[in-house]
């Protein structure tokens, strides 16, 4: 296989992490900070990091991607600090990863391995599970393609031959085809079965809250004060890769759920946005939507512009009635003048944003009380529908709260729900002519 594993019978491993400086223009976060995520990277493989290293990227070279002095220099320190792994922050051809490997005598692992080996690793749910392992087969069949006389030439291959005439490389693009296909069913099912479910939650009366952002902002941190879980919050990037589901109780004694996701990462290899975006599918449900950010990271306005950006994509927020608060976290770790700047800044109620400490817990009741406010159900509305209208039915189901339904006069059907502000809203929008005068509580 091309995908390289960690070998978990040697318990601790050192490794140098170098980030190739492309000096893209375009990118907004330094290669330091890159450098930084990429340590977290590694480090949620258990990996040690002994040392770390940006090397200048001018012109990629075809065999190695770095030049030769860089990649002579590389098999020195390799050597005198007894190194195991190289982790290159970029993506590497397979032939480069093998002539590297053969220069520096250690094993060597690319971006967009690296990720998929903690995606494999963290997730928990038969659909996370699929969803990685498709991700890692797509991965494995493109180096099949591109490296084809290479592979043929060097590599064992998957397994079992073929019928006669077929080369080695043929039989493991069979096989990675057969299995790639065996897997879509499967996370079909899975997804269907899914879905049902949460059609059978969407009847349960309760708002649902979904918490984003980028990894290590402290999504798990924050998830556990809420709720007084246990959900695995760790130094560690990717901490969670399957939503998370929690009762939540808010103030007023109002139940609610919350559900954690996946963090983002800066600069996803493009095969794995589908994987990584599958688990925000808890996301297009939610009433509410808590974006966490790291306040204190140099890189927060860099990484909420990226996260925005998904969310759009997704068509998620307040275009689709739900509402966006997002979390200025870890205040704690601000110099107080500028904490207490961010706390008068987000005091007001309208506020989209509310500052806090999920770790010493400050600002937390700010949290709980405005969504408290948030998840106020509004006022019981009786709401003409034609018969036909099932799309109309549905959205009210999603965004309110559905108290009876009977078939009224003639075509219409009679509705009586509970929709909050910002719902009720985009519902008038909709269907400017369903409403009839208010019914009784
Ligand atoms: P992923 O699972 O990787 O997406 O991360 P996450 O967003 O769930 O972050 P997590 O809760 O695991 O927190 C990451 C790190 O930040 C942990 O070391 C937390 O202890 C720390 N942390 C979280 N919230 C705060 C905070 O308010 N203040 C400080 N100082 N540290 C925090």
């Amino acid at each position: 296989m091309t995908t390289k594993s960690i070998d978990r019978s040697v318990p601790i491993q050192s490794a140098l992490v170098l980030h190739p400086d492309r000096g893209r223009r375009e990118d907004l976060r330094a290669a330091s900070a890159r450098l930084t995520e990429a340590v977290g990277l590694a480090e949620a493989l258990d990996l040690k990091v002994v040392e770390t290293l940006v090397v200048p990227l001018r012109a990629p070279t075809p065999a190695t991607l770095l030049g030769a002095g860089k990649v002579d220099e590389i098999a020195t320190i390799a050597l005198a600090l007894e190194l195991d792994v190289v982790v290159v922050d970029d993506a590497l051809s397979p032939v480069q990863q093998r002539n590297l490997e053969r220069a520096w005598k250690v094993k060597v692992i690319d971006r967009t391995g690296l990720i998929l080996e903690i995606f494999a690793r963290r997730a928990r749910t038969r659909e996370g599970k699929l969803q990685v392992e498709l991700a890692r087969l797509g991965y494995e069949a493109s180096r099949l393609v591109r490296t084809w006389t290479h592979l043929e030439r060097q590599r064992g291959g998957l397994g079992a031959m073929g019928g006669p005439g077929e080369t080695q490389i043929e039989t493991d693009r069979r096989l990675i085809t057969e299995k790639v296909t065996r897997l879509k069913r499967e996370l079909d099912e899975v997804r269907r079965t899914r879905t049902l479910a949460r059609r059978a939650r969407g009847r349960v009366p309760f708002p649902t809250i979904a918490l984003v952002g980028y990894t290590n902002a402290g999504k798990s941190t924050l998830f556990n004060r809420l709720t007084d879980s246990e959900v695995v919050a760790k130094d560690m990037l990717f901490a969670t890769l399957d939503p998370t589901l929690r009762r939540l109780k808010l103030p007023g004694g109002r139940p609610a759920i919350l559900s954690d996701t996946v963090g983002f990462i800066s600069s996803l290899p493009h095969e794995l946005v589908e994987a990584f975006r599958a688990t925000l599918d808890e996301v297009k449900e939610a009433d509410i939507i808590l974006h966490v950010r790291d306040i204190a990271s140099d890189e927060s306005e860099a990484e909420a512009a990226d996260v925005r950006k998904v969310l759009d994509e997704l068509k998620v927020g307040e275009e689709a009635g739900q509402r966006v608060i997002e979390v200025w976290n870890k205040i704690d770790l601000l110099p107080p003048e500028t904490r207490e700047l961010l706390a008068n800044r987000t005091e007001r109620e309208d506020s989209a944003a509310v500052a806090l400490s999920a770790v010493s817990g400050e600002g937390i009741e700010r949290l709980t009380t405005r969504l408290a406010g948030l998840v106020d159900e509004g006022p019981l509305l009786t709401i003409a529908l034609e018969a036909s209208d099932g799309e109309g039915l549905a959205w009210l189901y999603r965004h309110g709260r559905v108290m009876t339904r009977t078939v009224g006069e003639g075509t219409d059907v009679l509705v009586t729900a509970k929709l909050a502000a910002p719902a009720l809203a985009k519902f008038e929008q909709l269907r400017p002519r369903a409403f009839l005068p208010a019914a009784a509580e």
